[in-house]
């Protein structure tokens, strides 16, 4: 009896597996955290947060207010593609951003910061960048 086929087959198996699931992981969490430690993308999108002033209507860490949508909820239905839109393009009381070239150019971190804020992953407050 020769059981090496079968090994074989296995272990191509979870290569297999090993192959198609890191490419969804990573398309599904666009940040790293570890504690208040964050990615530099991330990190960087949390900067343009508090200083382009999106903090100024949406809350210090997104949670909104009274006439601005809390951001953690909207960041449950919203993709990258239809973030990217509004916040360069804008939306009735909400300022569009495409001539702000902090904001267009870090549209990936800011996205990564605020999907791992309603993700629940990424702390509100003070953080800092991966070593
Ligand atoms: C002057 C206040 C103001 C500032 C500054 C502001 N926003 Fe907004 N934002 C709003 C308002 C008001 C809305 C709701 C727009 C509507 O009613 O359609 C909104 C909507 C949004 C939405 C869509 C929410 C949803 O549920 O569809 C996103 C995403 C967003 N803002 C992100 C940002 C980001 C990122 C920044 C900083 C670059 C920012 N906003 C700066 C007021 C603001």
């Amino acid at each position: 009896m020769n059981i090496k086929p079968i090994k074989t087959f296995a272990l191509l198996g979870s290569f297999a597996a090993a192959l198609l699931i890191q490419p969804a992981a990573q398309a599904e969490t666009p940040y790293q955290v570890d504690g208040n430690k964050v990615d530099k993308a991330t990190f960087g999108g949390w900067k343009i947060y508090k200083r382009q002033r999106c903090e100024t209507c949406h809350g210090p860490s997104g949670e909104g207010a009274a006439a601005f949508p809390n951001l953690l909820n909207s960041l449950k239905n919203l993709d990258k593609t239809a973030f990217t839109e509004v916040v360069l393009n804008g939306r009735n009381a909400m300022p569009a951003f495409k001539d702000n070239k902090a904001v267009a150019d870090g549209i990936d971190g800011l996205y990564a910061f605020l999907k791992g804020r309603s993700d629940g992953a990424i702390p509100a407050g003070e953080l800092q960048e991966m070593p």
